[in-house]
């Protein structure tokens, strides 16, 4: 039985800042942030979106009245979430319509828990065939404004439905997961920025990845020649040169070639809008599918990584017809409005913070269907 992705949607917020700008406002040469990090435009989060709005959204996207009536379970992959207790994925399922007969549940495991929930739904779907999953992965990177991690800031959800017979990637039954207690980065409860040691996150990040890989390769026995691209959770995009790099190690064959030139592919979108956190690997994997040279039977490697720490890497083959199972990232993108960095730093620090038991947004400048209004009684609206 064939289980895995059977659609894709992407929605980010409609508002970006130009890194080329920021990088002069902060005294930075722009090729740092452009060639050295490898990021152009990064999301800026107006207010009122929050993971609930964007995670929404971009499930809206793809659910069919017909998709409704099989889904069993929505998971929400978050490291951004809202309430300590409650779980963003029933404010979802409620701004989504969805029977009151579907499990809603959230994880967390920084930007790995995206991967946790595919294979969860994986699980769940195998053992209920009929049934289909909504795994959605949905973040606001934060590290601060005028620190060295804010250039790899960003922000957006991917919305994902789990089935049999997929339409876009059938999985594959191996996948090696790696795990250790590692502090590269983190977020006490009471900050609503992330702590990193970002030059030793990089450094973990490439270890875990050459670790799942060489266990993969003991299990199955595939070579780099078995796989058509191998994309990345994506940080920032010359995190996964770094990553891919590690593995090549200057092999200048043509299948070192064509994995560098889908790995460009899969960077397109991720450079235009920064860190999704957990739905960065799917974000590259849909601009691996929709800009690279893609065919049905195509196996594709996904690294998975979750600062922490855990590491996974698995593989699925591409679909006929898969295209048609994707929104147009390229044309939602293109359809956004460019801010300046004091607009940018202004919307920065209205995120709604802790111990405001009521405020009112003003939505005049929102016109999504789903926006967070407020709080009031200490609940969201
Ligand atoms: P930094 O110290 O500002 O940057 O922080 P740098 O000085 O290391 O420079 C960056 C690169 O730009 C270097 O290239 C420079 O040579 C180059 P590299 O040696 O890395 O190849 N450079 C230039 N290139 C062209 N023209 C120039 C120029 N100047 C310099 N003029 C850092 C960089 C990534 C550490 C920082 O942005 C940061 O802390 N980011 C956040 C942490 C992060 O993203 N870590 C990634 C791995 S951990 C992970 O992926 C998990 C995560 O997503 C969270 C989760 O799991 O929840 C983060």
């Amino acid at each position: 039985m064939q289980v895995g992705i059977d659609k894709m949607a992407f929605a980010t917020t409609d508002e970006y800042v130009d890194l080329r700008e920021l990088a002069r406002t902060r005294g930075d040469e722009p090729d740092k942030y452009t060639i050295g990090i490898g990021q152009d435009q990064q999301a800026v989060v107006p207010p009122t979106q929050d993971i609930v709005t964007l995670g929404a959204r971009a499930a809206a996207k793809l659910l069919t009245a017909e998709d409704k009536r099989h889904l069993s379970t929505i998971i929400v992959a978050t490291e951004s979430g809202i309430d300590n207790s409650k779980a963003s994925a029933i404010y979802i399922k409620h701004l989504l319509g969805l029977d009151d007969f579907v499990r809603a549940v959230e994880l967390k495991e920084a930007c790995y828990s995206g991967t946790a929930g595919v294979q969860f739904a994986k699980g769940l779907v195998t053992m209920n065939p009929q049934s289909t999953v909504l795994v959605i992965a949905a973040d606001i990177a934060r590290y601060g404004l005028a620190t060295p991690g804010e250039v790899t800031q960003g922000a957006g959800a991917v919305a994902m439905l789990i089935s049999t017979n997929p339409r876009v990637l059938s999985l594959e039954d191996t996948s090696v997961s790696y795990t250790k207690d590692v502090m590269d980065f983190w977020r006490p409860l009471y900050a609503t920025e992330a702590h990193v040691d970002g030059k030793y996150s990089t450094n973990v990040y490439i270890e875990f990845f050459l670790q799942c890989w060489q266990r993969y390769q003991q299990i199955t026995g595939h070579q780099l020649a078995d796989f058509a691209a191998l994309t990345f959770h994506l940080p920032f995009t010359k995190m996964g040169k770094k990553a891919l790099e590690g593995l090549l190690q200057a092999d200048q064959s043509a299948v070192a070639e064509t994995l560098r030139s889908q790995l460009t592919a899969s960077q397109i979108y991720s450079r235009k809008v920064g860190n999704l956190y957990t739905g960065s690997l799917y974000l590259g994997l849909m601009s691996l599918l929709q800009n690279g040279t893609v065919n049905a039977g195509d196996r594709i490697g996904l690294f998975s990584y979750g600062s922490g720490a855990e590491g996974e890497f698995y593989t699925g083959i591409v679909q006929p017809q898969f295209k048609k199972y994707l929104n147009d990232v390229a044309d939602d993108l293109g359809a956004r409005q460019r801010v300046s960095v004091g607009q940018y730093e202004q919307e920065f620090n209205a995120q709604l913070g802790l111990n405001q038991a009521d405020i009112a947004f003003d939505l005049s400048n929102d016109h999504e269907t789903f926006v967070l209004a407020g709080q009031k009684n200490h609940q969201r609206i």
